[in-house]
């Protein structure tokens, strides 16, 4: 026997306007062929003026607990992967722990930026798997849209806005790989890196800042590193990628999931793709995927699922998990 976190609700939620490619032509030096062929992004999805990330994240929360068929009440702790939270402090996870009416229990942020969820995930499962908490909502909640420069053609035709979110629950398993639930987890980070992908603001420095990205830098980097990450997962799990249903991959670019889907040896048949629809929705993109993978009817129970980022730090991991 042994402690598994395993996933009984999945939701997201995503902001009313979308932008096409075809938005940026009218401001920038760009086209929605560039943008298509170099990223596989064809439109995003922007937050309302006064829309801010918890308010994301709590509808994101909502729908996971309907779909768990639970209440707020059932839930022990909120973990949330975000880079724009809606203040400084307090965390935007106290602000959706507050919407929610959920007045038991504690809640806090993660900040690995594109890796976010995947940090997320494997800190709810820790906590977990110690008897901290039995019941968690992990939530992945961007409004990288307020980061944008918009006269940088190089980042902003990039990102988008949105939320995610799961509800993990403390089960028995056999110990065995076919369980269901969270089986291994594979973090890294390397600040040497912390250049290629950054905000060139922040409270310490008393500016607020834009996303700044040597986006072809972080692209050499990110196919060999994810494909190394979730092979060493796989190996923790005692699985092999020949095992896997889907990759669920951070959504920055096809070309990169595209490139981690053939180091992996797998079709693009096993991959959920959500790029060309939400952008890079930072730490939102994977639970977005996972919902809309599951609304699709592509994620089915007893799959085995495969989730892998890389972000600002850089930041990396993968988590290898049982629907
Ligand atoms: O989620 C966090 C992690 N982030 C990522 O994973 C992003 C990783 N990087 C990427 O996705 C890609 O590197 C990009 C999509 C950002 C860029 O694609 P690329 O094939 O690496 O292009 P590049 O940066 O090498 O730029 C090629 C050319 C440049 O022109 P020159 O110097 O060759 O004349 C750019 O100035 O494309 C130009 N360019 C554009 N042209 C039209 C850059 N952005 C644009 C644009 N429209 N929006």
């Amino acid at each position: 026997m042994a402690g598994r976190s395993v996933v009984v609700g999945v939701g997201h939620y995503l902001p009313k306007r979308i932008v096409p490619n075809s938005e940026f032509e009218k401001t920038l030096d760009t086209s929605d062929e560039w943008i298509r062929t170099r990223s596989g992004i064809e439109r995003r999805h922007f937050a309302a003026e006064d829309e801010t990330t918890s308010d994301m994240a709590t509808q994101a929360a909502k729908a996971a607990l309907a779909d768990a068929g639970l209440t707020a009440d059932d839930i022990d702790a909120i973990v949330l992967a975000t880079s724009t939270a809606d203040l400084t402090f307090p965390s935007a996870a106290t602000m959706v722990q507050a919407n929610l009416g959920m007045t038991r229990g504690f809640a806090f942020d993660v900040q690995a930026v594109c890796a976010g969820f995947v940090f997320a995930l494997a800190n709810a499962n820790a906590l977990i798997l110690s008897g901290q908490a039995k019941r968690i909502l992990v939530i992945g909640a961007e409004t990288f849209s307020r980061i944008m420069d918009w006269s940088d053609r190089t980042t902003c035709v990039l990102f988008g806005d949105g939320a995610g979110a799961l509800v993990l629950e403390a089960q028995e398993g056999a110990g065995t790989p076919a369980d269901r639930g969270i089986l291994a987890t594979d973090l890294h980070s390397d600040g040497r890196f912390k250049d290629l992908l950054y905000v060139d603001g922040g409270v310490s420095t008393r500016t607020t800042g834009y996303l700044r990205m040597q986006g072809n830098q972080v692209f050499r980097h990110a196919v060999e590193k994810l494909a190394a990450t979730a092979t060493t997962a796989l190996d923790r799990a005692g699985l092999t990628s020949g095992d896997v249903d889907w990759i669920v991959p951070h959504q920055a670019n096809i070309r990169i999931i595209q490139g981690t889907a053939k180091k992996l040896q797998l079709p693009m048949d096993n991959v959920v793709v959500t790029v060309q629809d939400h952008g890079n929705t930072s730490a939102a993109s994977i639970p977005l995927a996972l919902s809309v993978g599951k609304e699709r009817g592509q994620i089915k129970p007893g799959d085995l699922i495969v989730t892998e980022a890389i972000g600002g730090g850089l930041a990396w991991g993968a988590v290898v998990m049982r629907w």
